[in-house]
């Protein structure tokens, strides 16, 4: 073998070494491990959870979270997508760590906000984003049926938001396990929840939670999205579940609006 490709394949070996040892500190740094996650969580790999995505502004501030159903179709709350102008929007994909610039940044070309929302505590909080760039990664599966919606069930929340109701912001994907409440327990919670559109889930004592700035992200059993973070009183506290967006009553929408990649 010339001396040039020897080297050339040392190198590869090098950079393939470092990405393997680059990877578990990135997600999990000494300063990160074992603190309180998105509430109550802990830190996330985006390998794990290719379609969790964020958004942000046109300076790369991030402001929502997202997740990714096709290759050019992004769903996320009603309230994220109304917050900058289309102009503005840019999607991150593959990007575990907001410091690092790795992933794909794409702008949107085209937003589909469900017309029937006005504000979260009304419901209806969902939206559509078509982006100008395919991003190449696993999308989450939109659920086409009810029974994941059954009390206790385990859902997972993840996103790159407060670790406390108004503390700080993570920098990193973060993950927390949740059980799915009961209608007539969110009702109890929450006057004006709406099961047709809404869904809880959280702990009666609280301590697990999504927070601000997890606005938009998924709530997933498995690769089945169940639910878009929408709003919550505070995060975290007792007999205050998170309420997020029943994706299931918006399936069909969904699925007649995005782009599944076949091609
Ligand atoms: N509305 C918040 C946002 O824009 C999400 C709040 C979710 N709150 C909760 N306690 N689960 O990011």
């Amino acid at each position: 073998m010339p001396a040039k490709s020897r080297r050339n394949l040392l190198l590869v070996a090098g950079a393939l070494l470092a990405a393997a040892v680059a990877v578990p500190v990135a997600s999990a740094t000494p300063e990160t491990a074992g603190q309180p996650g998105i509430v109550g969580g802990q830190p996330a790999a985006v390998a794990q959870y290719p379609f969790a995505v964020f958004l942000t502004d046109e300076n790369g501030s991030q402001f929502c979270g997202a997740v990714l159903i096709g290759e050019n179709s992004v769903a996320t709350a009603a309230h994220c997508a109304k917050a900058v102008t289309k102009t503005n929007l840019r999607v991150v994909a593959g990007r575990q760590d907001k410091r690092v610039k790795d992933g794909t940044v794409s702008t949107v070309s085209d937003i589909w906000v469900n017309p029937d929302y006005t504000d979260p505590g009304t419901g209806n909080d969902i939206a559509l984003l078509t982006t100008s760039t395919r991003l190449r990664y696993d999308t989450a599966q939109v659920t086409q049926t009810a029974r994941y919606y059954a009390e206790n069930t385990m859902a997972t929340v993840l996103g790159w938001g407060r670790l406390k109701d108004n503390g700080e912001r993570s920098d990193v994907l973060r993950s927390v396990d949740v059980p799915m409440i009961s209608d007539a327990s969110c009702k109890t919670a929450y006057g004006n929840y709406d099961p047709s559109t809404m869904v809880c889930a959280g702990y009666a004592n609280g301590g697990k939670d999504a927070c601000q700035g997890d606005s938009g992200g998924p709530l997933v059993v498995g690769k089945v999205l169940i639910g878009i973070v929408s709003w919550g009183v505070g995060c975290a506290q007792p007999g205050k579940p998170g309420v997020y967006t029943r994706v299931s009553a918006f399936a069909d929408e969904l699925e007649k609006r995005s782009n599944r990649g076949l091609f």
